[in-house]
């Protein structure tokens, strides 16, 4: 199976364009929604955390994982590719969602704009990315704190939603006029991408991640299949978390009913 990881829901957005590009592939999604958000989390805890939901992805069988989440893939994967994979796991990978993105974007322009939560923006992941794409691209990031906790708690709709994404819109503009296209960089900001449009200049292309990851996975399935006949192609889907209270926000996130989340008690070291 191939697993998907992401700190709570958000990972649920580039899950659901997978499923419609690779239908057959059979999927495990784990969201750690009992530890998110993780994007004003500490490098160590993102990482150990991170590391946690890959070993348990890991233990279902899965020979290939997708962090569905900048901020896992910002301040984990390359730790996790350098140090756990070569050691414990050599025939398995670990492949996050800055790398396409960053594609997409170099391809949108010499100016663009990101959003993102404030670990991913600390870890300069997608600078240093566009930079060796084209070296240049001039990004400016924005930390959007307070973003993930509402949209991760179901008050998207809300007013303090709308105010922030005003807030953040305004400042950005403000900061990088010339920008031309804004990329969501956080799988949880699909679910308030209208309230970002709303506020944004007409003229700025807002992208958002899900099935840029999808196509980038298939092609990268292609390129790879050996990969491709170690997942089961039969759509089998599974779904845990370690969150307590399940609504249906999870399906708003996915974009249609999901009924059979399993919820775990334990994953490795404080949930
Ligand atoms: N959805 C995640 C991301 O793409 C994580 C947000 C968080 O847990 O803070 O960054």
């Amino acid at each position: 199976m191939l697993g998907i990881f992401d700190s709570g829901f958000g990972g649920l957005t580039v899950l659901q364009p997978i499923h419609q590009h690779l239908p057959n592939l059979s999927t495990i999604y784990l969201g750690d929604n009992a530890r998110a958000p993780y994007g004003v989390r500490s490098q160590e805890e993102i990482y150990q955390y991170t590391l946690e939901g890959v070993r348990f992805l890991f233990e279902q069988g899965c020979p290939l994982v997708i962090l569905a989440c900048n901020t896992a893939s910002a301040q984990a994967l390359s730790r996790i590719q350098k140090e756990v994979l070569p050691e414990e796991f050599p025939d398995r990978r670990v492949l996050g969602v800055i790398r396409p993105a960053a594609e997409q974007l170099a391809q949108n322009g010499t100016d663009v704009g990101i959003f993102a939560t404030p670990a991913t923006v600390e870890s300069e992941a997608y600078v240093e990315e566009l930079k060796k794409l084209n070296p240049s691209v001039r990004v400016e990031q924005l930390a959007c704190p307070g973003l993930t906790d509402l949209i991760e708690a179901g008050r998207h709709e809300g007013e303090n939603c709308n105010q922030l994404a005003k807030h953040f819109t305004d400042e950005l503009i403000a900061k990088a006029p010339s920008i031309t296209s804004i990329l969501l960089g956080c799988t949880h900001y699909p679910l308030i991408e209208d309230l970002f449009s709303k506020h944004h200049p007409e003229h700025v292309k807002l992208l958002s991640q899900g099935s840029i990851v999808a196509k980038s996975l298939a092609d990268y399935l292609e390129r790879h299949p050996e990969m491709l006949e170690r997942i089961d192609q039969n759509s089998a889907r599974r779904y845990f978390t370690t969150g307590k209270d399940l609504h249906s926000l999870a399906s708003t996130f996915y974009g249609d009913t999901i009924d059979n989340w399993h919820t775990l008690d334990y994953l490795g070291g404080s949930v």
